[in-house]
């Protein structure tokens, strides 16, 4: 049997996790789940152990659900590890997005100044996990699903010399659940090609002739039609005439770029009257735990797909799956570059359509961006290895440059008063600085 285990266990969409390995306990032989959590999530992870708890009861399966707070214990013998943590819990997120926006500028879990931050307290934490799987699971795979899941996957790799590991993320995973639909196709009809780096790719639809449907997708869009855009993000429109004259579908986070102006002016709003994003995430997230808590509550409540990550269990469940089969499905997921994207380092992570098997994500070669893709993703890219390298350094010059290369924010003395304003407000979470 295999052994999982899950780092930042007391998470909200820990039941969602279940469920994955619930349907496909025939293929996937789970044979014991360890929670791990630290001592601020001690009460969260203990209603989520015995919601999974119930849950395995009732699909029949004989399965051990353990929680602790010692992670190296926990790793001991792992098949695969699951990361799905929050340093500095919601309180982190809300700074995270509230500093920046008083400053005028987006402030937001995975873009812009908070993304930077959440990726400096987060990647001295990973290189730590890494250093307890070198000691007490070497053959074990890590399936990232923190975030910013791109940067912290390059971490593992390049700081952590650590290969076997794969970032995820449930954006893709939405589109080609919904695309399909909204240009009346099943998705087994279609392939998808996916390009860029986490948050921020694009990508092109064909059918089983090669025949392009990009476009369909496109007008499906213009149209009003789901196509998959996540929870947490507000559906601004894109400018037709540059998507059209594109011909890729961006992510749902491109609109942070595209349309910056209008991004910010809505987030500042909404921040006036809902509070920010994380704010009303606590809100959802108390409502969630007190139905977790409920002794008769067995299955996945609908409540929990008004998080951003809904679905985020086909991605990590189906990701050790094919591994464990070595499937060789077709996923899109955070891995080393080896020359799919010709114009990134060939040791960079991006997030690209890829084979999963037995050793791991074999990443789908792309070829030569359009100039316009080509010269957002070497900006966005460069910006990522000044971000992981400044979280493990602390040097502060290069968070500067972060800072400078960040499209969401602009550069100049402010610039300057929000990284300051940043470190002071997370100092705790900050050892390397
Ligand atoms: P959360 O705030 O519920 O945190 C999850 C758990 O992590 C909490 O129980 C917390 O106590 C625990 N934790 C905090 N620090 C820890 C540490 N050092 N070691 C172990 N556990 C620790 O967060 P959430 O909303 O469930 O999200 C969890 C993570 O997953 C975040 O990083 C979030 O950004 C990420 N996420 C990623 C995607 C994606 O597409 N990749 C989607 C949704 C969420
Ligand atoms: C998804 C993303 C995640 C993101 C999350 C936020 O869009 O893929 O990476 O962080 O949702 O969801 P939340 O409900 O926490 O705002
Ligand atoms: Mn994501």
């Amino acid at each position: 049997g295999i052994k999982i285990v899950t780092i930042g266990g007391g998470s909200s969409y820990t039941p969602e996790l279940m469920e994955g390995f619930i349907k496909r306990y025939p293929e996937l032989p789970v044979r014991e789940i360890w929670l791990v959590d630290v001592e601020n999530g001690k009460e969260k992870v203990e209603i989520d152990a015995k919601m999974a708890k119930r849950m395995w009861k009732k699909a029949g399966y004989d399965v051990q659900i353990y929680t602790t707070m010692d992670r190296k214990k926990a790793l001991q013998d792992a098949d695969f590890v699951t990361t799905q943590f929050r340093v500095g819990f919601l309180e982190a997120r809300i700074k995270d997005e509230r500093i920046p926006l008083s400053y005028g500028m987006l402030g937001q879990e995975t873009n812009g100044a908070g993304g930077i931050f959440k990726a400096f307290r987060t990647i001295p934490v990973i290189l730590e996990i890494v250093k307890d799987m070198k000691e007490v699971c070497p053959n074990a795979w890590l399936i990232n699903f923190t975030n910013p899941s791109g940067m912290v996957t390059e971490a593992v790799i390049r700081y952590g010399h650590w290969d076997k590991v794969i970032g995820l993320c449930n954006v893709p995973v939405i589109a080609m659940m919904k695309e399909p639909e909204a240009i009346k196709k099943s998705p087994q009809d279609l392939i998808y090609q996916f390009v860029g780096i986490n948050h921020f790719h694009w990508h092109k639809v064909y059918d089983r002739n090669g025949k392009e449907l990009t476009q369909n997708v496109i007008d499906a869009l213009f149209e009003g039609k789901d196509i998959g855009l996540p929870a947490n993000i507000t559906n601004v429109p894109f400018f037709k005439e540059q998507i059209e004259q594109m011909q890729m579908i961006p992510c749902g986070y491109h609109r942070y770029y595209y349309r910056q102006e209008e991004m910010l002016a809505h987030s500042l709003e909404e921040y006036e009257t809902l509070g920010t994003r994380g704010q009303q995430v606590k809100q959802t997230e108390e409502r969630l735990f007190s139905l977790y808590k409920d002794p008769e509550l067995d299955y996945k409540p609908d409540e929990l797909s008004m998080r951003g990550g809904a679905y985020y269990s086909d991605a990590a469940c189906e990701c050790i799956n094919s591994i464990y089969n070595d499937k060789k499905t077709h996923m899109v997921v955070s891995t080393k570059n080896r020359g799919a994207i010709p114009e990134l380092p060939e040791d960079c992570v991006v997030e690209v359509s890829s084979i999963i098997t037995g050793k791991g994500a074999m990443p789908i070669a792309w070829g030569k961006l359009p100039s316009a893709q080509r010269g957002w993703i070497q900006c966005m890219k460069a910006m990522e290895e000044c971000t992981i390298e400044a979280a493990v350094t602390g040097n502060y010059g290069l968070a500067l440059e972060a800072f400078a290369l960040n499209p969401l924010i602009p550069a100049g003395q402010s610039a300057k008063n929000v990284l300051d304003e940043l470190l002071i407000a997370h100092e705790n979470y900050l050892p390397q600085f």
